[in-house]
């Protein structure tokens, strides 16, 4: 064995045969495996973190620590062991489960839901602030392969800010300046506003954050990409719950509520464009490079961005039996049980009769603003990925480009798009 493995593999060989009766080492752990990248985390460790596995599942719940501090270890060693147990995907690369959390804690709330979704963005990009930092000043933590010039790396601390402002505004009083915000955005200092977010983490949220960034190789870039794919993810369960109560409001008879509702959705994604512009830092010498361990996770898994798009509207049938949605069983199965949709609604209330013509023009002015921002997610989206793998193949056993080109000419409301078309034009 490795020698630097060597204190590692005794001290969750100690945990192991004490039956979990002390804290476990996530700190070492997770330094290894950032040291060395999960793809290639030696076998014995892997098979004693399989053991220490069998241990927390054999105790019964609530005998050693809080059920919550057990749920959240077999969270993690779930996303460790995803390799070893040969299910490695997205959701387990991207450590999905752990920032998942027990879910949303007030549906239907889409303000709470808002707050829940900024406040995980400021944190998963403070801590992505603070890791370019030491790079900065000149202690850099792993991984630390290919390791980006100065330049690129001020780049990167002024986009986060930027993505980090719109969320900050609402949720952290006074670490950032509205003015200034409005005028020039992306103007307030990174370090500051990470700092300012890190001091009100709570215990729970730091290790959060220590857990979840599980690399499967050695190189810098891995981490910014991390953390990204998981800000677009907290967006999106923000978007997906935020139309589900849109649904229900409309079914309500609420159709202000509900335009309101999709206008936020829209103004939540036009604020996180900014993250693809924040990713385009990313070396594509770097990229290729780690992808090679990536393959078989990929975003075509996502449901939370699924999750979303098929509560706009029912995707075609051509698309639920393509790999868009055959990739995702759970949220294809969901549609086709009769998912309800924000189009789908619109166009029962309409054919109702009880939504009038000023009524349904605010939820159609929403929808087409949410149409409109989605577009530009593609199109920035697929110029993103020509720049970092040209004419290679997808993680996700698609073409790759060409997948994403021909996924541009889809729409979110297909039929509420026709419906403005032929609407009589006034004057
Ligand atoms: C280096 C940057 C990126 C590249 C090169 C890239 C590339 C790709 C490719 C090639 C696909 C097609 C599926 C496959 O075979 O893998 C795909 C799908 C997808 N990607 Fe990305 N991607 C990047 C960043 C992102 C980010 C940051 C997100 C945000 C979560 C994202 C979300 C998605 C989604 C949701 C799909 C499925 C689209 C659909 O099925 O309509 N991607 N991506």
């Amino acid at each position: 064995m490795d020698v630097t493995e060597e204190p590692l593999w005794r001290e969750l060989c100690g945990w192991r045969d004490c039956g979990g009766r002390r804290d476990f080492p996530y700190q070492a752990v997770i330094s290894h495996l950032r040291a060395v990248g999960k793809h290639f985390l030696p076998h014995r460790i892997l098979e004693v973190l399989a053991e220490c596995r069998d241990v927390l599942s054999a105790r019964p719940s609530g005998t050693h620590g809080d059920a919550d501090a057990g749920t959240v270890l077999a969270r993690f060693l779930g996303v460790v062991l995803d390799k070893f147990d040969d299910r490695y995907d997205y959701p387990s690369y991207t450590a999905l489960p752990l920032l998942r959390g027990s879910g949303p804690a007030t549906p239907g709330d889409w303000q709470a839901l808002r707050r829940r979704r900024d406040r995980t963005v400021l944190l998963l990009l403070a801590d992505l602030v603070g890791f370019e930092r030491r790079v900065l000043d000149g202690a850099p933590s792993d991984p630390q392969g290919m390791l980006p010039t100065p330049l690129l790396l001020n780049k990167r601390l002024r986009l986060a800010a930027r993505v980090m402002e719109a969320a900050a505004l609402r949720v952290l009083d006074g670490a950032v300046d509205p003015v200034a915000v409005a005028t020039t955005p992306g103007r307030t200092p990174a370090g500051e506003l990470a700092d300012a977010v890190i001091a009100t983490a709570s215990d729970e949220e730091r290790l959060l954050l220590l857990t979840s960034v599980q690399p499967v190789y050695v190189l810098h870039d891995e981490y910014l990409f991390l953390r990204v794919l998981q800000s677009f993810e907290a967006t999106f369960t923000f978007m997906s719950a935020t139309l589900d109560a849109a649904v229900g409001v409309l079914r309500g008879e609420r159709p202000a509520e509900a335009a309101a509702l999709i206008a936020s959705v829209a103004d939540v994604l036009r604020e996180s464009l900014p993250l693809f512009s924040l990713l385009a830092t990313m070396q594509p010498e770097s990229f290729q490079e780690f992808r090679q361990f990536t393959d078989g996770a990929s975003a075509i898994q996502s449901e939370g961005y699924k999750t979303f798009e098929s509560y706009c509207s029912t995707p075609a049938r051509a698309r639920l039996d393509s790999p868009a949605f055959t990739s995702v069983p759970d949220v294809r199965d969901a549609v086709l049980a009769g998912r309800e949709t924000v189009q789908g609604t619109w166009e029962d209330v309409i054919s109702s009769g009880w939504l009038s013509e000023p009524d349904a023009a605010v939820v159609r002015a929403a929808a087409r603003q949410l149409e409109a921002v989605h577009q530009r997610w593609k199109q920035t989206h697929y110029r993103l990925a020509v720049r970092m793998i040209g004419e290679r193949t997808g993680t996700g056993a698609t073409e790759g480009v060409p997948y994403l080109k021909s996924v541009i000419s889809n729409r979110l409301f297909p039929a509420m798009e026709n419906a403005l078309e032929h609407q009589p034009v006034a004057g």
